[in-house]
């Protein structure tokens, strides 16, 4: 049995009000909550032993150097990759992409072919098109359905010999589809192309095996793990991370340095220029342990009944519609309210201390798919419960009663 109360102690936010009301924190999407344990860890690092890693023989250095690697053994086994040097530590999803983007720009050649879903963040579409300039590469787009799902057979028309690279979010931020991408990985390979994959709505919500996916490239946040914010991870094979060359030049990615020349150290390192989020990154490992303890098979199980509750109680409605249907999905729930602007709406929730993302979420094309401006998102995590979902049920009625 999952014991929600028990979980929601861990969290002190929980016990705030917002307007009187007590909050209803339901943009777990946009950033989750943060347990006492991360929060101890924390002020624990800046409390005792606050220093810089890799750099000193002092005892601090050593200190924090070792919970840091600690906390990167940790995100390896966590994830299953091969090799604790195959996990970088970034400022969080977009900063990953990014490394992988621009290293792939002294890769590409004019007429390769990359493609993207039409489902993603604007992270992972942006740095792909300034890519596609950089080297006269073409962007082709995945295209969606209705429902919020890839066209599969159009991927795989579009997969040939010229595609170097696919990029593609296992779950979309905006709708909350799961994509089927252990066989977009497969089919890619099949022609000889790298994929990476947009981790960071996956990561918080069910286990990842990168090895069992045998993806190319994978990228999380912290912040949607109940970790802090500006640190995440990239994960990259070993054999595409010694290809590709460093991000930033700076202290701790070199071996040597010269006025002749620099050799760059290596995995890692190579990638972490200047001093790290040293902090965040041992609060991340932390926060991995805390999820581990309630097990991510028991979180994602917790969240398949708030997702079907908050979509049967929504669809009692008129009026309103939910984009987003496939069978795959995790606790997004995107929505309209005929006649109604998403704003409004969200404005109406706030003062009663329920907390949604209104807007397009950073995934433009896919509210031009749906000629819409935006929706109303309500995204739960493990600590969200039932009675919170009736309360933004008996607040959207209120709203729908103002706004008509
Ligand atoms: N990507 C985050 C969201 O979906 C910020 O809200």
């Amino acid at each position: 049995m999952f014991l929600v109360d028990k979980i929601r102690a861990d969290f002190p936010i929980l016990e705030r009000e917002v307007n009187g009301k007590p909050l209803v924190y339901f943009d777990n999407a946009a950033t989750s909550q943060t347990p006492k344990v991360v929060i101890d860890s924390i002020v624990d690092y800046y409390t005792n032993y606050n220093a810089n890693i890799h750099r000193g023989v002092h005892a601090l250095s050593q200190e924090a150097t070792d919970k840091y690697e600690e906390s990167r053994l940790k995100v390896q086994k966590h994830f299953n990759a091969k090799h604790s040097y195959e996990i970088i530590f970034t400022s969080g999803t977009t900063h990953g992409i990014n490394i992988v983007a621009s290293g792939f720009s002294e890769i590409l050649k004019v007429g390769d072919e990359v493609l993207v879903s039409a489902l993603e963040h604007h992270s992972n579409i942006v740095p792909w098109q300034m890519l596609c300039e950089k080297t006269g590469a073409i962007l082709k787009v995945i295209p969606m359905n209705e429902e919020g799902g890839l066209v599969m057979d159009e991927y795989k028309n579009l997969l040939s010999t010229n595609t170097k690279l696919v990029f593609c979010n296992h779950i979309s931020n905006a709708l909350g589809t799961i994509n089927p991408i252990k066989e977009m990985i497969d089919y890619a390979h099949n022609v000889g192309a790298a994929v990476l994959i947009d981790g960071a709505q996956s990561a918080p919500h069910i286990k990842v095996d990168l090895q069992a996916l045998d993806v190319d490239f994978f990228v999380a946040s912290a912040h949607k793990m109940c970790g802090p914010t500006g640190v995440g991870f990239l994960y990259g094979k070993q054999e595409w991370l010694e290809k590709l060359p460093p991000y930033q030049g700076g202290g701790e990615m070199i071996e040597t340095v010269t006025f002749k020349k620099t050799t760059y150290a290596g995995l890692p390192h190579k990638f972490e220029a200047g001093t790290p989020n040293i902090c965040g990154g041992i609060a991340f490992g932390t926060a991995l342990d805390y999820l581990n303890e309630i097990g991510l098979e028991n979180i994602a199980q917790y969240e398949q009944e708030l997702l079907e509750y908050g979509t049967k109680k929504l669809l009692e409605f008129e009026n309103l519609k939910i984009y987003g249907t496939t069978k795959e999905k995790t606790s997004v729930i995107s929505f309209n309210i005929e006649g109604i602007h998403p704003y409004d709406v969200g404005v109406i929730l706030d003062k009663l201390g329920i907390a949604v993302r209104t807007g397009h979420h950073c995934a433009q094309p896919i509210m031009d798919f749906y000629q819409i401006p935006g929706t109303i998102r309500a995204s739960f995590a493990f600590y969200n419960t039932k009675e919170e979902i009736d309360c933004m049920v008996e607040g959207l009625k209120k709203a729908i009663h103002m706004l008509s």
